[in-house]
């Protein structure tokens, strides 16, 4: 052990409940869907059995039609906002009611593949796959009613990347009348020239109001929402959890879950090709409002490196990644693009966990040097920086909550991962 991972541990530690973790004191004060997955992560290398009920208890609050939320509110705290008032999904442990990027699959895989109990393991992979295919299964339902092979997200928290330049076409339709009055919490906690602006909530709360008015059917919010954008990250990460869902249900002998998956799989992948931009080298954003790409070069369009895309595809998300030319990689967003902002959120900064994604993703795909210069990159700023929520990819500069969670984790996996 040396000084980074006992801090990391420190911090998991720190900010576990006993069955689950938040992302940080204050700012983020209950449990989150992605969050959660990619801890569980850092928590295998410390405790095996506790990572294991991360996942668990989030699973526990899945919704009977499949989706399993993006926060489980499991005590009262004023110090968030929207609490569970404003979310009122009348679940009996009160949750939001949309969804997170679907990291669960392939969480479980990794846990699987390196658990050291595997008497443990075998037990409680079993119990959570039907739960996890049931979420895949209700994501295509719903977020994909035509079939294209790619779902779509209703609600920019879904992403993960919320401030995201992605979104800010499809969320100019997105009105602000006649939502409620709110006092911010976020903004009391972290510095507000880091976070989303005032207008963005606004338009965060609309979307929020608009699907209690349809009372939380989630089968009907993809088409009454006026903001549905096919984000080839988020298709990435679920791709990739379909895939390895698979292999984990063919080893455990569920023989139509393994096929479900790999056709969910194999269909996504084919269809996501459709957001390929040569120009750009990496995939973009879809509105599927308009049917149109997104002129945007986010981290989204690199993160689909973390499913199997063709290896060309790959070097390319590579060479894209190089370009940026940031002190700290990977930018968020494209450094010349006007529109970066370093320090603001998912405009510009750098994320550990998508880091994480993209860094497994192109070593998987034959692209080990990219790799390795990922992984040494999210070190180096960690040693300079600590374990903020995010980083100036510039400066270095720590933004956003401190002591976090998944930058934690996601520490000791990139420990154990580097060469
Ligand atoms: C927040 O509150 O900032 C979250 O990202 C929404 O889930």
């Amino acid at each position: 052990m040396n000084a980074l991972s006992d801090n990391a541990i420190e911090i998991l530690r720190e900010n576990d409940r006993g069955t689950y973790t938040v992302p940080t004191k204050g700012l983020y004060p209950f449990q989150w869907n992605w969050d959660s997955c990619l801890t569980a992560l850092g928590q295998r290398h410390f405790d095996e059995a506790r990572a294991w009920t991360e996942i668990e208890t989030l699973m526990a609050h899945q919704w009977p039609c499949g989706m399993v939320p993006h926060i489980v509110f499991h005590k009262p705290d004023d110090g968030y906002f929207p609490g569970p008032d404003v979310w009122a999904t009348g679940r009996p442990v009160p949750t939001s009611g949309i969804t997170q990027p679907a990291v669960a699959g392939f969480a479980l895989r990794r846990l699987f593949d390196l658990a050291k109990d595997r008497t443990a393991a075998e037990t409680r992979v079993r119990a959570l796959l039907p739960k996890v295919a049931a979420w895949h299964r209700w994501f295509f339902a719903t977020r994909d009613p035509a079939g294209e092979g790619l779902v779509a997200i209703v609600h920019p928290w879904e992403s993960g990347r919320d401030n995201s330049i992605d979104w800010d076409e499809a969320f100019d339709r997105v009105p602000t009348e006649g939502v409620s009055p709110y006092t911010r919490r976020d903004t009391q906690h972290a510095n507000p020239a880091h976070r989303p602006t005032k207008e963005q909530y606004d338009r965060y709360l609309w979307l929020v109001e608009h699907f209690r008015s349809l009372n939380w059917e989630t089968s009907r919010l993809h088409d009454a929402s006026p903001f549905r954008v096919v984000d080839p990250g988020f298709n990435g990460i679920l791709l990739r959890a379909c895939a390895d869902l698979a292999d984990l249900a063919d080893h455990l002998g569920e023989v139509e879950i393994a096929a479900e998956n790999r056709h969910f799989a194999d269909r996504g992948l084919a269809a996501l090709e459709g957001l390929w931009s040569d120009k750009d080298g990496q995939y973009l954003c879809k509105d599927r409002v308009t049917g149109t790409l997104v002129q945007s070069q986010s981290i989204g369009g690199l993160l689909a490196a973390f499913a199997a895309i063709p290896q060309d595809r790959a070097a390319r998300i590579a060479q894209t990644i190089d370009s940026h030319a940031t002190r700290f990689r990977v930018a968020s967003h494209l450094p010349s693009d006007p529109r970066f902002d370093a320090k603001r959120y998912w405009r510009g900064p750098v994320w550990l966990v998508v880091n994480y994604m993209v860094a497994d993703g192109l070593a998987r795909a034959g692209q080990a040097d990219a790799a390795d210069a990922i992984t040494a990159s999210s070190l180096d700023l960690i040693r300079e920086s600590g374990f903020a929520e995010y980083y100036d990819p510039n400066t270095g500069e720590p933004l956003g909550g401190g002591r976090f969670t998944w930058t934690a984790a996601m520490v000791l996996e990139f420990l154990s991962m580097e060469r």
